[in-house]
């Protein structure tokens, strides 16, 4: 079985978009790949969280990638703090990164430029870490987004790199996964582009009923079709997305027949789009929540999935300190 990897910095919590878009494929690959899953506790240093808000963060995505559907018995699930295997191989690859190319890096320039009071050396040295986080199971596809494809590039870079300075094909060069289909993108709430962490526009599997219902109804919408066949303005495109991605299709064509003859009720049309929403979100809240004051069956998941991790960590460290010429006198 082929390896696959995929991290989340623990900033936030899951919504709509993050499930839809990657987690339910995460469990879908569960049974016919090795897959990894890490909680990026280490890249979310970069930002400084209090050490109550670094743990609660950590638990948090814990709970909702477990409620979501990882399974910690087929998956490895861990935390990349508990792999003391990692910072070390970023340490070694870190060698081997050069100055220039990491202050090349389109993230990195952001930082500079959003952030010119804190360009710490954790954000210069990010892609190699990442690169670390990879190539230290010798993963073969990793499940990003678009944002994520240029850290990806970098890590196929220091995986050459090392193959090449010490003439061995040791690390497997890592693709992005994309299921061979496009990748789902949902919109967000606020009529145009998707629904993301940082926008409010975004509704989370843990949002309250009330709570959906409340932001569904104030999404953004136009001032109606006028004419039979009118072309949908990009918030309406975005409701009936949205619509598909979580209604029966009866109800998607329900609503777009009124459309087309310019009878739909917007507000009818948001108040089924928040029930439906529901429908998906509540059987996960409520299990968020189970996990949440569970602590026992979270320590459990993270021991195991520590002990899998770091066996296959420690394995590929130790290959590579003998490739490097560390040798026990
Ligand atoms: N950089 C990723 C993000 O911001 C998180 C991440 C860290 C990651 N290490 C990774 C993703 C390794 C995939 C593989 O979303």
């Amino acid at each position: 079985m082929d390896t696959v990897l995929s991290g989340i910095r623990s900033t936030g919590n899951l919504h709509l978009g993050n499930y839809f878009g990657a987690v339910r494929n995460f469990v879908k690959m569960q049974k016919d790949y090795n897959c990894y899953f890490f909680v990026a506790d280490f890249h979310s240093l970069t930002t400084f969280p209090t050490p109550a808000d670094l743990h609660s963060n950590v638990k948090t995505v814990l709970a909702e990638y477990l409620a979501a559907g990882i399974d910690p018995e087929q998956s490895t699930l861990y935390i990349q703090s508990d792999v003391p295997e990692i910072p070390e191989l970023y340490l070694l690859l870190n060698m081997n990164a050069y100055v220039g190319e990491l202050e090349r890096t389109t993230t990195f320039k952001e930082k500079v430029r959003t952030q010119p009071e804190n360009v710490n050396a954790g954000l210069l040295t990010y892609p190699v870490l990442m690169a670390a986080d990879i190539i230290i199971h010798r993963s073969r596809y990793v499940p990003v987004g678009k944002d994520q494809e240029q850290n990806l590039e970098m890590a196929r870079k220091f995986a050459k790199r090392f193959n090449n300075m010490y003439r061995v094909e040791y690390f497997p060069m890592p693709s992005p996964f994309n299921f061979g289909e496009e990748l789902l993108k949902v919109p967000g709430l606020d009529g145009t582009g998707k629904m993301g962490k940082t926008a409010d526009n975004g509704i989370y599997l843990v949002d309250e009923p009330e709570v959906i219902r409340k932001k569904v109804m104030r999404a953004v919408t136009d001032a109606g079709p006028i004419k039979e066949n009118q072309e949908m303005s990009e918030p309406i495109r975005n409701i009936f997305t949205l619509l598909e991605i979580v209604s029966p299709a009866d109800t998607v064509s329900h609503f777009r027949e009124q459309y087309t003859t310019c009878s739909i009720r917007y507000n009818d049309m948001k108040k089924q789009l928040a029930e439906d929403i529901i429908k998906v979100t509540s059987p996960l809240r409520e299990r968020i929540l189970e996990i949440m004051a569970d602590d026992a069956y979270i320590r459990k998941a993270v021991t195991m999935g520590a002990e899998k991790a770091r066996a296959s960590a420690g394995k590929t460290l130790k290959e590579v300190r003998e490739i490097i010429g560390f040798k026990p006198f």
